[in-house]
């Protein structure tokens, strides 16, 4: 693996298609203007259309030949995972699906999904192994699945018995939570992958601590959290940086042409810095969560993964 990848020299990317979901706003944003400055096409996965017609205009603005699309995704309902799905294989093959977007609920109270699973976790794991399984058969050869961990889960001891808060529900413990299953799974994925030897891989990457505060200022992106939220990432966002380059990692994993099956990018000081290899918390790591959290996404979504 090559030391010094410089992030703000990408490979040439024409020619290639990136799906990256919440690439609206934050983060999801920057991975999109970065991948398109490359010459990536990119499918823009949100739930918004006015949110998204935002995004793909201020792309515009700094790369005018940028080729981008939306596709209408709520991740919080598998009968629009499914739609989604359908109109994003229209766009195959897909070079990388980049399993972005992310919520964290702000009620003290228990909210489920439309399918019915804790709305947190059935968001961000379960919609993503919902969408994920429905795609895999449009991934390129050498095609990526990227997903978005945190240092959450190093915050958060993950409890497997209570990954849905059915004992006891907090919303950051089942924001971590998610995200202890986004890991396990794309380390599960990364195992079966390799174990059949496919070509295609399963990637994660982490942002460190990322703000809009101190990202590159974008209209309507960079500027559209609350009034609060934007006082506490101002107090707090100096350990860390802007999501301009909290994309970096989740970009390496797409366009790195040294990156390995099963790679995890994250910014160099935990928090902040350039791109580099990292290693989640052991739990993410475990066969048995990653067995374990398949048959249970499997049994939730009624789909069955082709690998
Ligand atoms: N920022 C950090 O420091 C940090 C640290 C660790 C990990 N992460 C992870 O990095 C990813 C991006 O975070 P961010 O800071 O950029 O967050 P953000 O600015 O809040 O953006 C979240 C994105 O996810 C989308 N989203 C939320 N719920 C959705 C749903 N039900 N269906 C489809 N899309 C949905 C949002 O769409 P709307 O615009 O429609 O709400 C938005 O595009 C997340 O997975 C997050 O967990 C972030």
């Amino acid at each position: 693996m090559r030391d010094g990848w410089d992030p703000r020299a990408l490979p040439p990317l024409a020619g290639r298609t990136v799906v990256v979901t919440g690439g609206n706003a934050g983060i999801g944003y920057f991975i999109s203007e970065q991948l398109a400055g490359a010459g990536a096409r990119v499918v823009i996965a949100a739930r918004s259309a006015e949110k998204a017609g935002i995004a793909i205009s201020s792309i515009r603005e700094r790369v005018p030949d940028a080729s981008l699309a939306h596709v209408r995704l709520d991740l919080t309902s598998l009968a629009s995972v499914r739609e989604a799905a359908e109109e994003i294989a229209a766009f195959r093959p897909l070079h990388a699906l980049v399993n972005n977007a992310g919520l964290v609920v702000a009620s003290r109270r228990r909210q489920l999904t439309a399918d019915g699973s804790e709305l947190t976790v059935g968001g961000n794991f379960l919609g993503h192994f919902a969408l994920t399984t429905l795609l895999f058969p449009a991934l390129a050869e050498g095609g990526r699945v990227v997903g978005m961990g945190s240092d959450s889960t190093l915050m958060v001891r993950l409890d497997a018995d209570d990954l849905w808060s059915e004992r006891r529900y907090r919303p950051f413990r089942a924001y971590a939570f998610s995200k202890h299953a986004v890991q396990g799974f794309h380390l599960e994925l990364a195992r079966r992958i390799a174990a059949v030897g496919d070509p295609r891989m399963s990637l994660l990457a982490h942002p460190g601590w990322a703000t809009n505060s101190y990202a590159s200022r974008r209209p309507g992106i960079t500027d559209r959290d609350p009034v609060g939220g934007r006082v506490f990432e101002a107090a707090t966002g100096w350990v860390g940086q802007g999501k301009d380059r909290g994309a970096w990692p989740a970009v390496r994993a797409v366009a790195d042409p040294d990156a390995e099956n099963g790679m995890y990018f994250g910014p160099s000081r935990r928090l902040a810095g350039a791109p580099v290899l990292t290693t989640p918390v052991a739990s993410s790591a475990d066969p048995a969560f990653g067995a374990a959290l398949w048959a249970d996404a499997e049994q939730r979504t009624g789909i069955r993964f082709p690998v």
